[in-house]
């Protein structure tokens, strides 16, 4: 069976919903705090294994409370953990999100995620990678860690996707490790200094991108686009009242692999990460908010909402 194998980031995220943001030195009071597992490489596993795909996962949490917490969750979803790394040098990831006005803000502590031994990570792609397997990364973790992996997972002829999150440059070199982009507008606009907002400006982020490489960008209300041989493609977003959208891109790129990993085409695999995607923002969390496949097909049944 064909798999997804994630080298990404694994967070206790510590959220709490607030009115506003507040000022500089004032103190506002907040409700519904929660604490739940998250990070955007956890999440897009999460994500992937909700929608029935197996997914092995490469990274590293602290010897503390919150790593076990991480572990255990991710073993539920049947995630294989056996490469996830527990570390005495440093603590389990932690990011404090703010949910304000519909949106979120998010100030991250990488703790273990920066500390991971990167031959070890290695040896372990090397160990679980089979032909036909997907390796997807995001950028939560040290960029030279997830080049290497990258440039690794492509030397084992694996199909290579990134997620460029939270946003950073991307030497011209690197592309030729990465066979897919997925990007949001301000991560695309830090790759190629272009804000895509309608189908030119995204054109020209295609253009744009080094080497041709494939790439999706993700236009939140607005839908998802790509580029094909024959043009532009341009998926329609599902309408839904927001409540929290933590997590939402990382559950379209988990769900979208998810399909790809079964060799479905890319634009319906398009199609069914922005349900998922749509699912997700009716309600609050990380991960927890992922709707599962059969939660999806119940909802979409008969077509667009
Ligand atoms: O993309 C959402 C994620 O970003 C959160 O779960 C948080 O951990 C941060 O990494």
């Amino acid at each position: 069976m064909k798999k997804a194998i994630v080298f990404g980031s694994l967070n206790m995220d510590l959220t709490i919903q607030c009115d506003r943001i507040p000022d500089q030195g004032e103190t506002i009071s907040g409700s519904n705090f929660l604490v739940n597992v998250g990070g955007k490489g956890c999440n897009q596993a999460v994500s992937a294994a909700k929608s029935n795909c197996a997914v092995n996962f490469i990274g590293a949490v602290g010897n503390d409370a919150f790593g076990t917490q991480i572990i255990n969750t991710m073993q539920q979803y049947n995630i294989d953990t056996s490469s996830v790394q527990i570390r005495n040098d440093e603590s389990t990831g932690v990011a404090v999100i703010l949910r304000c006005e519909g949106d979120n803000r998010i100030v991250l502590d990488a703790g273990a995620n920066a500390s991971l031994d990167i031959q070890e990570a290695e040896k372990q792609l090397e160990r679980i990678a089979q032909a036909g397997d997907i390796f997807f990364t995001q950028f939560e973790n040290k960029i030279q860690d997830v080049k290497s992996m990258l440039k690794k997972a492509k030397g084992l002829g694996l199909f290579t996707v990134l997620n460029p999150a939270p946003a950073q440059f991307i030497e011209p070199e690197f592309y030729q490790y990465i066979d897919l982009l997925i990007v949001n507008q301000s991560e695309a606009k830090t790759l190629t200094g272009i804000y895509p907002d309608d189908d030119i400006s995204s054109a020209n982020v295609f253009s744009a991108i080094q080497g041709g490489t494939k790439c999706i960008i993700t236009l939140g209300s607005a839908g998802s686009i790509t580029s094909g041989r024959e043009g532009i493609h341009r998926l329609q977003a599902y309408k839904v009242e927001p409540v929290d959208t933590t997590a939402a891109g990382d559950a379209y790129i988990g769900a979208l692999i998810s399909k790809m990993v079964q060799g479905i085409e890319l634009t319906e695999c398009m199609d069914y990460a922005s349900k998922v995607s749509a699912l997700t923002i009716t309600k609050v969390g990380a991960q927890q908010s992922i709707p599962r496949i059969d939660e999806v097909e119940k909802f979409f049944k008969g077509g667009k909402n």
